[in-house]
C-alpha cells in the first residue's frame, strides 16, 4: 500500500476505529474469543469491552510464532477492516539467548558486538512473531541506587549515543520492509528517565533545559538518528511536566525540531498516571493532554479509547491531530509489510533451528567474557587448572544471571558458575559450597563452606544481588552487599588463602567489605545465558579480561552522583591528601570514586608512548590528530580500550573537567605495539551556550589521552576563530 491508499484506508474507518489503533493491550486481552461486546477477565479491571480489543492497534509481550500467528489471524477475522495488529515486546538484551545487560554490554566498549548481540535478538524475535522491539534504553545514568541503571550503557552521553546507534542498527538492519528477521527499534525512555532525584524510580526529574541537551538528549538523538521508528515516553516529570504530557518534549523537540515523523508510545499506563503527577484531574483530561502534547499509542490504560471520542466531537480535540496518529501507525505497520504479510517474519520452524543456536549462545559467551571487570588482582588471577579451587558462594551454583529485562530467557538454560568450571576443569579439583543465601544464612552453610575453603588452594567467591534488587522499581538506599554476604568474606578471609571475589549484580556497589579482603575482584554484572562458562574462561586465564567501567563506583552511597565528567567548581580540592578546609571536599570520603569511568584491568600491561598532537593550534577548517603508540608489555595477548577527553578551559558557561571524545579498541600480542590516531575536529568543542546555541569557543583545551578517565597523559593545544 502507498500513503494513498493509508490514507484511504483510514478514511473509510469509523472514529472508535481510529481511535482504537491508538490502543495497546497486553497479550491476555487476546486470549478470549470475542463475545459481542462482554466484559471478561482482564477487561474487567479496565474497564473496557471487547470491541475496544477488536479495534486495537497493538499488542504488547506476545510472543513465539505459535500464539502470535494464532492471535493475528483471530483478530484480522475480527477486525471490521482487516487491520493487521503491531506485536511489540521488550527485546532489552536477548530474546532466548540473554545476553549480558546493557551496562555490561556497555563496559565492552565493544560497538560490534553490541550491535551483533541486538541483530541476534531481532533475529530471534522476528522468527517469534514480533514487530517491535522496545529497545534501546539509552538514558543516561549517574546514580546507582537507581536499578534500572543495569538497563543503560552508562554515564557518558558520547559513548551512549554511539551504543545507542549500533543496537538500532542490529535490531532494525538497512531494510525493515524487506528484512523479515529484523525488527523495528523504539529508544526509550524519552526523556531524561535515568536522573530521578535520590535515584528512586519515578522520581522527579529536574536539570536545567542546556543540561539536558548536553548530556540526556545526544543518545536519544543518535538512536533517531540511527533510524529508529519509536521513541517511548518516561514516566518521570521534565521541569514540573510528566513526559507523557510534555509537548516541549514531543511536539516542539521530537517532531518539529529533530523532525523525527515515527510513533510515539507512553510507557505502560503513563497516559492515566497524569493524573496522580497531578497535572490532569480524570482520564480525560489526561487523554486531552497527552494526545495534544504528542503520544500517539497509549499503551495499557484506556484514557483515549474512553475519552478521545467525545473529545473529538466536542472540538476539544481536532479529528485532524487524531489522524496524524492513526496515518502514522499504519505507516509502521506498511513498513513492516504487515498489510502484505500479517505474519511478517512468524516461523515456528525456523523459530525452532534458530533461537537459543550453538552460534547465538558462543557470541553471548563471547559478550559477557568482554563485559567483565577486573578490578582488582594481586597476581591471583589467572587461576591454573591444576589448582584446587573453592568455589563458594550464593552465586556459585546460581542460574540468576540473567538480569532483569530477560523476561523470555530461561534460567533453566543459564551455566552458572560451577557448570561453568566444570566445563574447564577436572571435577576433583574444585568443590562448591554456597555458603549463605543472597540475604541470609544459617550456621550450618557456613560451617560447610569453611570447610570446603580450608581445603582449598584458591577461594573463589560468587557473591552480588538477586535480579530482583535491580531493574524497575529495584531502588536501594544502600548499595552494598547485603550483610550476610560480607560476613561470609570476612570469615572466608580469615583462613588467610588466597581469595577472587566474582560479583553478579545490576549496578556499580558501594565495595566496602569486599575490596579489602579480596585478593583479586572481577565484576561479571549479570553475564547472560553463557554467564558461569564465559566468567570460566576469564578466571583461567582462556580469555584475558577486556571490560572497563562506563559508570562510576562510588567510594560509598554517599558520594552519588559521583561521575567523571563534573565540574571543577570555584573551589576545587588541591592534592588529594592536602590539608584543606574550605574547598569542595567531604570530610569524611575522598571526593574521587573508588573506581573511575573508563577503568578496567587485565592480565597484560599496556604503556602509551609517544602521545602527540599534530598540531598545538587548530581551526575549524583544519583540525588536527592525537596520535599514541600503545605497546603490550607483558606476557599474555590482551585488548586495550584507548580513550581520549578534552577539557575546555574557558567556556561562556562552565565546562566539564573532562568529555570523552573518542576510543579505540586494539588487540596487542606480547611486545607488540600499535598506533591508534584520533582527530579533534571542531565539531567536538562544542556545547550548548546559555541561549541553547550549540557552538564552540575559541581558546585554550586539553587533550588527555589514557587507559582510564583519571590515568591519561595530558596535551595542550588551542582553538583559532
Ligand atoms: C517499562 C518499559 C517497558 C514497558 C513495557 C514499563 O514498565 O518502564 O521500559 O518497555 O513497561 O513492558
Amino acid at each position: 500500500m502507498n500513503n494513498k491508499q493509508l490514507v484511504s484506508l483510514m478514511d473509510q474507518m469509523t472514529l472508535d476505529e481510529k481511535i482504537g489503533q491508538l490502543m495497546q493491550l497486553a497479550t491476555p486481552f487476546y486470549k478470549g474469543s470475542a463475545n459481542q461486546g462482554q466484559i471478561t477477565g482482564p477487561m474487567v479491571g479496565m474497564g473496557i469491552n471487547d470491541d475496544v480489543v477488536r479495534n486495537s492497534g497493538s499488542v504488547l509481550g506476545a510472543s513465539g510464532a505459535n500464539e502470535v500467528i494464532s492471535i493475528q489471524q483471530a483478530h484480522i477475522s475480527e477486525n471490521r477492516l482487516g487491520i493487521p495488529l503491531l506485536v511489540m515486546s521488550d527485546i532489552v538484551h536477548g530474546y532466548k539467548t540473554i545476553f549480558p545487560v546493557p551496562l555490561a554490554i556497555g563496559c565492552s566498549w565493544d560497538l560490534e558486538l553490541a550491535e551483533k548481540s541486538a541483530e541476534i535478538a531481532a533475529k530471534e524475535a522476528a522468527v517469534s512473531g514480533v514487530h517491535v522491539t522496545f529497545a534501546p534504553m539509552v538514558d543516561l545514568v549517574r546514580d546507582p541506587r537507581w536499578g534500572r541503571v543495569m538497563e543503560s550503557t552508562g554515564e557518558d552521553s558520547y559513548l551512549n549515543s554511539q551504543f545507542a546507534k549500533a543496537q538500532v542498527r542490529g535490531f532494525q538492519g538497512s531494510d525493515l520492509t524487506n528484512d523479515y528477521d529484523r525488527v523495528a527499534s523504539c529508544v526509550k525512555h524519552f526523556a531524561a528517565y535515568g536522573a530521578p532525584e535520590g535515584g528512586r524510580d519515578y522520581n522527579t526529574v529536574n536539570m536545567s533545559e542546556r543540561e539536558l541537551r548536553d548530556s540526556y538528549l545526544p543518545a536519544y538523538k543518535a538512536a533517531l538518528d540511527a533510524g529508529s521508528e519509536m521513541v517511548m515516553t518516561a514516566f518521570n516529570t521534565v521541569d514540573g511536566i510528566p513526559a507523557t504530557g510534555n509537548k516541549q518534549l514531543m511536539r516542539d523537540l521530537l517532531r518539529d525540531e529533530w523532525n523525527f515523523d515515527g510513533v510515539i508510545i507512553s510507557d505502560w499506563g503513563a497516559v492515566k498516571e497524569l493524573i496522580p503527577h497531578g497535572v490532569a484531574e480524570n482520564e480525560k483530561e489526561a487523554a486531552l493532554k497527552a494526545l495534544t502534547a504528542g503520544v500517539d499509542i497509549e499503551m495499557m490504560t484506556a484514557c483515549y479509547v474512553k475519552n478521545l471520542k467525545e473529545l473529538v466531537d466536542n472540538g476539544d480535540i481536532e479529528e485532524e491531530l487524531l489522524n496524524e496518529s492513526v496515518l502514522r501507525i499504519l505507516q509502521l505497520k506498511q513498513k513492516l509489510g504487515l498489510f502484505d504479510n500479517p505474519y511478517r517474519g512468524a516461523n515456528e520452524q525456523l523459530e525452532k533451528d534458530i533461537v537459543m543456536s550453538e552460534a547465538h549462545r558462543q557470541v553471548s559467551r563471547e559478550l559477557a567474557s568482554k563485559s567483565a571487570v577486573l578490578l582488582k588482582n594481586d597476581d591471583v588471577l589467572p587461576l591454573q587448572k591444576e589448582q584446587k579451587v573453592a568455589l563458594i558462594g550464593p552465586f556459585a551454583d546460581n542460574n540468576d544471571i540473567l538480569g532483569p529485562w530477560s523476561w523470555l530467557g530461561s534460567k533453566d538454560e543459564a551455566i552458572t558458575m560451577n557448570e561453568g568450571l566444570k566445563m574447564k576443569v577436572n571435577a576433583s579439583n574444585f568443590t562448591v559450597s554456597k555458603g549463605c543465601d543472597i540475604e541470609t544464612s544459617d550456621d550450618r552453610q557456613l560451617t560447610e563452606a569453611l570447610q570446603v575453603a580450608k581445603d582449598a588452594d584458591v577461594v573463589v567467591l560468587a557473591l552480588g544481588e538477586d535480579s530482583e534488587m535491580s531493574g524497575e522499581a529495584g531502588s536501594l538506599t544502600d548499595i552494598r552487599l547485603p550483610q550476610v554476604q560480607l560476613d561470609l568474606i570476612r570469615k572466608v578471609k580469615e583462613l588467610d588463602k588466597p581469595m577472587v571475589s566474582v560479583l553478579f549484580n545490576g549496578r556499580p556497589l558501594d565495595l566496602h567489605g569486599v575490596m579489602e579482603h579480596s585478593n583479586a575482584v572481577l565484576e561479571a554484572w549479570y553475564p547472560g545465558t553463557e554467564g558461569g562458562a564465559a566468567i570460566a574462561d576469564l578466571i583461567f586465564g582462556d580469555a584475558n579480561p577486556s571490560g572497563k567501567l562506563t559508570m562510576s563506583f562510588p567510594y560509598s552511597v554517599g558520594q552519588v552522583p559521583v561521575y567523571y565528567n563534573n565540574f571543577n567548581t570555584g573551589r576545587p580540592k588541591g592534592a588529594p591528601d592536602a590539608q584543606e578546609r574550605y574547598v569542595s571536599q567531604y570530610l569524611d570520603s575522598p571526593n574521587e570514586p573508588l573506581f573511575p569511568f573508563g577503568y578496567g584491568l587485565s592480565y597484560t600491561t599496556f604503556t602509551y608512548n609517544n602521545a602527540r598532537l599534530s598540531a598545538a593550534e587548530m581551526t575549524a577548517d583544519r583540525p588536527i590528530t592525537m596520535k599514541v603508540s600503545v605497546k603490550n608489555t607483558g606476557n599474555t595477548a590482551g585488548e586495550e580500550t584507548v580513550q581520549l577527553y578534552i577539557r575546555d578551559l574557558v567556556g561562556e558557561v562552565v565546562r566539564p573537567l573532562k568529555e570523552l571524545k573518542g576510543f579505540v579498541k586494539i588487540h596487542l600480542q606480547p611486545e607488540e605495539e600499535k598506533e591508534v590516531t584520533f582527530t579533534i575536529s571542531e565539531e567536538e568543542l562544542r556545547y550548548h551556550h546559555a541561549n541553547l546555541e550549540f557552538s564552540s569557543d575559541p581558546g585554550k583545551f586539553i587533550a588527555y589521552i589514557g587507559s582510564n578517565s583519571r590515568d591519561v597523559q595530558a596535551i595542550p593545544f588551542e582553538l583559532l576563530k
